[in-house]
């Protein structure tokens, strides 16, 4: 039963991780070159106001799941300030890199097959114009501040929001005696958040950058419950129908049409009948009609090559012709967080 001080306690915290990354991206725009707006229609956006009172939202809804006991408040991830600090520096050392690709000076990468290292094509590009891509300890060391920063410190409560229908489905199961994979788990902010809320379950992160697996190591530290295996989220290493629970955050619209769609199959593929999917990702265009433009402006500031094409699409019908019927969904600030059982 959640008391006063953890109320309190809760409330602390988010404030101050939000003002942390809010600070951060304030300095980010004093220090980073102006670009030209864009020169394609741009649909309405929200004042700054309004997104400010719908994150705030966001942090009152999860607080009322804690208060319910749906899932316990979530532990700092941080190891230590020094920590957060250190990264906070790298990250601000690596901004101008940044800066320079955002304006076409820099283009680091490799023209289509050229690569040899066995990674497609799709996946070895500076995506967010973030130095290395998702490939070298240095980019996996940033990826978590840079989303931060660019969420203004909602993207771990936006991950969250999967635990409200994943508690919902787990009542009256043995999580001791469940199996769960976690797909382009990434840094591993989900898989760490689903094993401090379930302990006793197993989980398996599944991603194709050794380096951001070894970072979710890092963060998850060592134990048997988690494991961390490299490989492709089009051809997941599990048998047909063999987990209980498959999920995924902010990997579809990262991928191009034709992989996504081969990823929500496999997804479909490996979830038992009686099991559960839950997708994070990017809200949709009409998800709030009045923040359409938001979706529009995201791609042009940002290398985002699949993204317009995602916003533009439906996840709850792509997931339906791959086998999966959509039981509940949630716009969770700038995301959307849908589960899904087998058809
Ligand atoms: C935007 S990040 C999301 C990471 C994490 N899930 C999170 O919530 O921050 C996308 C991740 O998907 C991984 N990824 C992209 N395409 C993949 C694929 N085809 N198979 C496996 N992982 C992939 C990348 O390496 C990266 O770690």
């Amino acid at each position: 039963m959640a008391s006063t001080l953890d109320r309190l306690s809760y409330a602390a915290r988010q404030t101050a991780r939000v003002a942390w990354y809010a600070g951060h991206y304030a300095a980010g725009r004093r220090l980073l070159k102006p670009m030209p707006k864009p020169d394609y229609p741009i649909g309405p956006t929200p004042t700054r106001a309004e997104m400010t009172a719908d994150m705030r939202a966001l942090f009152t809804r999860e607080w009322r799941d804690i208060e319910a006991g749906l899932f316990p408040a979530p532990r700092p991830l941080a190891a230590d300030p020094g920590d957060l600090l250190r990264r906070s520096l790298r990250y601000f050392r690596d901004l101008p890199n940044v800066d320079a690709r955002r304006h076409g000076q820099r283009d680091e990468e490799m023209p289509p097959g050229q690569q040899g290292d066995g990674l497609p094509d799709y996946y070895r590009q500076n995506f967010h114009f973030q130095s290395d891509g998702w490939l070298s300890e240095h980019s996996a060391a940033i990826y978590d501040t840079q989303v931060e920063v660019l969420f203004t410190g909602a993207a771990d409560v936006m991950r969250r929001r999967a635990l409200k229908p994943i508690a919902e489905w787990m009542a009256g199961r043995n999580q001791r005696a469940l199996r769960g994979l976690d797909v382009g788990c990434g840094t591993g902010r989900l898989l760490a958040f689903l094993h401090g809320a379930w302990p006793g379950m197993k989980f398996t992160g599944l991603d194709l950058s050794p380096p951001y697996l070894a970072e979710a190591r890092r963060l998850i530290g060592h134990t048997a419950r988690v494991k961390l295996t490299p490989g492709a989220a089009e051809r997941l290493p599990f048998d047909d129908a063999s987990l209980d629970l498959v999920v995924s955050s902010f990997l579809m619209h990262e991928l191009p049409a034709d992989i996504r769609l081969a990823v929500l199959a496999e997804m479909a593929r490996v979830v038992k009948p009686d099991g559960l999917v839950v997708i994070v990702d990017s809200m949709q265009k009409g998800d709030e009609p009045a923040w359409d433009g938001l979706l529009d402006l995201f791609p042009h500031y940002f290398h985002e090559p699949y993204y317009g094409e995602y916003v533009s699409g439906s996840l709850e019908t792509w997931s339906r012709d791959a086998g999966l019927n959509v039981i509940a969904t949630e716009r969770a600030f700038l995301s959307k967080v849908a589960a899904f059982t087998k058809g």
